[in-house]
């Protein structure tokens, strides 16, 4: 082969070689032992002294034409190629699929929004308040005497004096009133503190929503209604709801209402520890004290109030029997809802 041919066909076969298959054959075509460029590499020591220099010079040039594209083409290579071209990952196609897990939310969390669908159905809207709350809104403004036990150290997180952890979601009540004027019917859901030693039916943090409603004579009845409804909306329309008679400071009169029994109906079993009723919340008519605290005028306007714990709906609805289950994390409980 003539110099100017081989040469042709060293920029033809390494450029244009199409894979790593190619080109190695290639490069073993003219640089491997047997190759082109090799033989004339060794033609130099048997060349007279007249003709080395020549094709010494002409060898040497072949060959690093050839080196210089191979490495040029090896790099482009490389650089089209993906990666499974080096490395396939092992797939046994006979496993079974990955799980895929998709998060959804907490069973506490899902009970609020179904609490609050019910509610806006009713009319009511949302208020929020802080978690960490003044004194002043979550006992003083609710008529609470000074010396109220539930002021007390062993019941309630104190921040500092003036600041504490709400013991209730009622402080919700007084913010809101201040900035708005009644009509006004708001829930108010969220957290709630106490300084409780944790058992299956107490814990240190807990949920409620708060409900107010305030405007011209309103009455007990209406209390009644909203609570009647909001209950056989979430336990069935057979359920029934009873109002005994109890007491809070910011409610006059105050009752706890009850729900008939969902699981024995009211006859007495083990779940309403056989007394057929489940006590469910707290409630009353807003006390004038707490208007005057806020500057509505107890003569004009009237309104009720009830507290709901969230967490006791959820046990009921779902039959969980420890308030530990909801703040422990564990997903073999809450992949269960
Ligand atoms: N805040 C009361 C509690 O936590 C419940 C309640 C709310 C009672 C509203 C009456 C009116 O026990």
């Amino acid at each position: 082969m003539d110099v100017e041919s081989l040469e042709k066909s060293i920029e033809q076969d390494i450029t244009h070689a199409k894979d790593f298959d190619d080109l190695e054959q290639a490069r073993i075509r003219y640089l491997g032992r047997k190759g082109h460029v090799t033989a004339l590499l060794k033609e130099i020591k048997t060349a007279s002294a007249k003709d080395r220099p020549r094709i010494g010079a002409m060898a040497n040039r072949l060959k690093e034409l050839a080196e210089g594209l191979h490495a040029s083409r090896l790099a482009e290579l490389y650089s089209t190629q993906s990666l499974s071209k080096f490395y396939t990952p092992p797939v046994d196609p006979t496993l079974p699929a990955h799980d895929v897990t998709t998060g959804h939310r907490h069973i506490i969390s899902q009970t609020f929004n179904e609490m609050k669908r019910i509610f806006h159905g009713m009319g009511y809207s949302l208020a929020e308040g802080p978690d960490v709350e003044l004194e002043y809104y979550n006992f003083q403004a609710l008529n609470f005497p000074d010396n109220h036990p539930s002021r007390d150290l062993q019941d309630t997180f104190y921040v500092t004096d003036d600041i504490l952890l709400r013991t209730h979601t009622s402080p919700v009540q007084v913010r809101f009133m201040e900035n708005n004027k009644p009509p006004l019917k708001i829930i108010a859901a969220g957290r709630v503190y106490r300084n409780e030693t944790i058992d299956p039916s107490h814990a240190a943090e807990f949920h409620q929503i708060e409900g107010l409603y305030v405007d011209r004579d309103v009455s007990m009845a209406d209390l009644k209604q909203d609570v009647e409804i909001m209950i056989r909306q979430l336990f069935g329309s057979k359920t029934k709801v009873r109002f005994r008679p109890h007491f809070f400071p910011f409610t006059e009169p105050s009752a706890e209402a009850d729900m008939s029994c969902f699981a024995c109906s009211g006859k007495g079993c083990p779940a309403c520890g056989k007394s057929g009723w489940i006590e469910i919340l707290g409630a009353g008519m807003v006390h004038p004290n707490v208007f005057r605290a806020i500057g509505y005028d107890p003569e004009q306007y009237s309104g009720f109030a009830f507290g709901i714990g969230v967490d006791r709906i959820a046990m009921l609805k779902y039959g969980i029997d420890d308030l530990r289950h909801f703040l422990n994390n564990d997903l073999r409980f809450s992949y269960q809802f």
